[in-house]
């Protein structure tokens, strides 16, 4: 019987500029995909995958990300005296268990490898996921569970991939395919953000990974990689060699780069068209300047 995965890190120390001037002041993670920040469809997925700890690892300036996670017994109160049941139930949908979440400082941006380190001493020896909340991925059944269903299976390492253009691949950790069994993959190798002519495929890597604690060792080490960080993928990859396997999984679903202000955009139009209240106005209106632009050209 394989240890269940109960603990995931989200690292958000990021600074966002991409985003500036917004991420002045307001955290990249607490910005808002329609009504709720990116940070909250990443605990969503990962309470329907069955995760019981959140570890954030952030930086100066995520102070709005703390208070996001406290309750508003002052809210909440107001609008129950106000009968807004709908809006309290919204509130408390995303209120966190005392103890639950817990919060890391990386104190100087060395790489997402070093990130998901800083969380070491509240991982322990024990599979993990890690989830990185710019990656929003749209699905039926949410990805992390997909993958630990299938990680169930293997165990070993998995990563979420997805096929994406050559051009692409210098924006990605990219798998160096052993064995392709159709939704899973298994791996020879990873490299980070490879040029398109140096890529072994163009199976890229996406937020979404459960990890064995062998990866927190290779971490140990502090090898610099890709840009002079000390990446992830390159110690996930050194499990390869230490008989710890690794496998791609190809989810089922929809990724928005939310990191990217047209993936940004994108994701904000679909989850719109995905709620009921908005999805016929704002067809409406898609509809419409559509018509407009085409009728210019
Ligand atoms: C990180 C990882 C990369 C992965 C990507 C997915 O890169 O280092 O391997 O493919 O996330 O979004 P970043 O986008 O943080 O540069």
């Amino acid at each position: 019987m394989r240890n269940k995965v109960t603990k995931a890190i989200f690292p958000v120390a990021g600074l966002g500029t991409r985003f500036l001037p917004a991420t002045k002041s307001v955290p990249k993670e607490i910005m808002t995909l329609v009504d709720r920040p990116l940070v909250q469809y990443a605990i969503d997925e990962a309470r329907e995958a069955g995760i019981k700890e959140f570890i954030f690892v952030t930086s100066r300036g995520k102070g709005a990300l703390e208070d996001y996670f406290d309750h508003s017994p002052n809210l909440e109160q107001e609008l129950r005296k106000k009968g807004k049941d709908d809006l309290l139930a919204t509130l408390q949908d995303t209120n966190m268990d005392s103890g639950a979440i817990a919060y890391i400082r990386q104190h100087k941006a060395l790489g997402l490898g070093h990130a998901v380190w800083c969380a070491r001493r509240l991982i322990g020896n024990e599979p993990f996921a890690v989830m990185l909340p710019d990656d929003v991925i749209a699905a039926e059944k949410p990805c992390l569970k997909q993958m630990i269903e299938a990680y169930e299976e293997t165990g070993g390492n998995m990563v979420a991939a997805m096929e994406v253009a050559p051009e692409k691949t210098s924006s990605y950790g990219v798998l160096d395919v052993k064995e392709d069994m159709g939704s899973v993959v298994s791996v020879n190798g990873m490299v980070e953000k490879p040029k398109a002519e140096d890529a072994p495929s163009n199976l890229a890597v996406i937020g979404r990974y459960v990890l064995a604690p062998s990866v927190l060792r290779n971490l140990n080490e502090m090898k610099q990689g890709a840009g002079g960080e000390i990446q992830l993928t390159d110690a996930i990859a050194q499990d390869i060699a230490q008989d710890t396997p690794v496998y791609g999984y190809r989810f089922k679903g929809q990724r928005f780069d939310c990191g990217s202000k047209a993936g940004f955009l994108q994701a904000t139009v679909a989850f719109a068209l995905a709620r009921e209240e908005l999805r016929e106005d704002l067809m409406e209106y898609i509809t419409d300047i559509t018509q407009v632009s085409r009728a210019a050209e």
